[in-house]
């Protein structure tokens, strides 16, 4: 048998000590949804954490965390256009009757990207390939799409339709305006969270990689088009950054260079300092979840390739064993598009209002209707029409047309050539706007994946979970020597001790002490603290290292305050007592 592959090695770990599996295993498993186990649900859980930390705790006074439902009504998902757009490509076997995503398919059978090209076009190259069935070399139907939103309906009635968010985004959008008011209108604003998502993929053949339920952790950052500038900008400027830029990518070459945030700003590689911002700040926090820089990089997306209310977007990428290059976050250029189009779908002002210094003259667009053309088409409704336009919001109805492309008036749905939209110069004190919003979007499971990948090392035959100690899902281990007392009382009171702490502690005193200490590794348990005989006599305990081995001996008392120090990066092992020999 061929040895196994490190994606298969971590998968056998995880299922073994509880870190995931396929869910509904004993029903035979559903492909695309994962349960995390004990220590699963604790990584993801830190890795959350960590998230929030560089996310959301830097900037807590102005970006805010709030947790929206994960079931949609079908109005937000038309106004966000995920109804029309968030699909995949699906083809058919004429033969066997098996659905293919299709782009993926074409991409297994010419080795070659087709991402973002319409079903038509990948009919042709299916034909052209003469690509078949790879299950049965069966003729393959014609491409069409495939929704990837789940339904469901919300209460009794069949008419109300709803679905899981594909995005945690959506809920954000639609709550800006309470945020806005309840952080008493500050401006630039981030709005994050932290949710499960759901996407009803065709085929999803990559086990944690590819899932149909996921976690996203998201921010959306709220800001003034006319004040783009990021003030932290100066804390990343010199950080350098592997890029794919749209510019190699036209010209064939998939190298990424190597710049720092101010180049590509400078360069116009990266068009927002926000998005810049975030971007450094998302490898800082990759990096610390073990994954090294050069096995991190951003792609810039082509305007074909990128999702539909993206103006730029970077995916960051890192590289993992068997899949390649993989996404874990996505960075992009959301502009107006979301709250304009809420604005425009629901009737709301999704503006902010901002004063100026002293008055100023600006450009404001004006609608005004087309009576002409309103008067020789609806001759009998003409009078109702011009008294329900004189009602509404003119804001509010230029939004309407921009999102839907008409705007109802006395029932009638009027398209533009029903109004005049002139700009006109005005001497204002102030002005409405629609804030512009860059978006950095995480995958939970995906960098769960991949830490996990980067921590796996073997060292003399034995898997060692080298995790990054601040996420690690148990902290520490407390063994007695051998299990007899009074080792045994002591090491549980030490135990007991640290978990009051807060800590996340083991207590293992089944086996030879070797065995423990590997158990231990396997799941990167970063510290074990031994209680032998000399503990009864001085109260010293060793405290094991589990990445090198190396033992120190050190005074239970000073114990406790050393080691959570050492958990949080402020101590280094040598801090913590005094060398053994091994
Ligand atoms: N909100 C980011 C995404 O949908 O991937």
């Amino acid at each position: 048998m061929s040895e196994k592959d490190l994606y298969e090695k971590i998968v056998e770990l995880a299922v073994r000590r509880g870190f995931f599996w396929q869910s509904y295993e004993i029903y035979g498993g559903v492909a695309g949804f994962v349960d995390l186990g004990p220590l699963g649900s604790i990584l993801k859980k830190n890795i959350e954490n960590k998230w929030r930390q560089w996310f959301i705790l830097k900037h807590q006074d102005f970006i805010v965390e709030i947790e929206s439902p994960a079931i949609m009504p079908k109005a937000v998902l038309e106004a966000s256009g995920h109804l029309e757009h968030f699909t995949d490509p699906i083809v058919e076997c004429l033969r066997c009757g098996r659905k293919f995503r299709a782009d993926h398919l074409i991409e297994d059978a010419i080795g070659k990207s087709v991402e973002g090209l319409t079903p038509h076009q990948l009919t042709e190259i299916i034909k052209e390939n003469n690509i078949k069935c790879p299950s049965c070399s069966g003729q393959l139907s014609e491409v069409r799409t495939f929704s990837l939103l789940f339904r469901t309906t919300i209460g009794p009635y069949s008419e109300n339709v709803g679905f899981i968010r594909p995005e945690a985004a959506q809920g954000m959008f639609v709550a800006f305006k309470r945020v806005y008011d309840s952080m008493r209108g500050r401006m630039p604003l981030g709005i994050g969270q932290i949710g499960k998502v759901g996407r009803n993929e065709i085929s999803p053949r990559q086990g944690v990689i590819r899932l149909r339920e996921f976690t996203i952790m998201e921010v959306e950052f709220f800001f003034d088009p006319e004040k783009p500038k990021c003030p932290f900008i100066s804390e990343v400027e010199n950080d350098e950054i592997r890029l794919i830029t749209a510019e190699n990518k036209l010209k064939g070459i998939k190298e990424p260079i190597t710049v720092t945030i101010k180049g590509a700003l400078e360069k116009g590689y990266i068009v927002n300092e926000w998005l810049a911002y975030f971007m450094a700040l998302a490898q800082k926090f990759v990096r610390e979840l073990g994954i090294p820089f050069n096995k991190q990089v951003f792609e810039d997306k082509l305007p074909h390739e990128r999702a539909h209310y993206s103006s730029q977007t970077f995916d960051q990428l890192v590289k993992v064993s068997r899949w390649g290059w993989i996404e874990v976050a996505g960075h992009s250029y959301r502009g107006d598009y979301d709250l304009s189009r809420h604005m425009g779908f629901s009737g709301k002002d999704l503006t902010v209002y901002k004063q100026f210094s002293e008055s100023q003259e600006v450009l404001v667009e004006e609608i005004s209707l087309n009576h002409e053309v309103l008067e020789r088409s609806y001759p009998e409704e003409y009078r109702k029409i011009v008294n329900a336009f004189s009602k509404r919001d003119k804001n509010i109805m230029l939004a309407e047309l921009k999102a839907k492309g008409y705007i109802e008036l006395a029932g009638k749905r009027l398209g533009p050539e029903f109004f005049k939209i002139a700009k006109v110069k005005k001497v204002v004190k102030g002005k409405r706007f629609i804030p512009h919003v860059v978006e950095p979007s995480f995958g939970a499971e995906r960098l769960l994946y991949a830490t996990l990948e980067y921590a796996y090392t073997v060292k003399n035959g034995r898997v060692i979970l080298r995790l990054p100690r601040d996420i690690a899902p148990i902290s520490l281990a407390v063994f007695p020597l051998v299990s007899k007392e009074p080792l045994v009382s002591i090491a549980k009171e030490i135990y007991e001790n640290f978990k009051k702490e807060g800590l996340r502690v083991i207590y293992d005193e089944s086996g030879n002490i070797g065995r423990r200490y590997a158990r231990a590794d396997e799941i990167g348990v970063p510290l074990a603290i031994t209680v032998d005989y000399q503990t009864v006599k001085d109260n010293t305990v060793t405290i094991r290292n589990r990445d090198t081995w190396e033992q120190v001996r050190a005074p239970i008392k000073e114990a406790y305050v050393k080691i959570p120090e050492y958990l949080r990066y402020r101590l280094e092992f040598k801090d913590l007592g005094v060398p053994l020999k091994k």
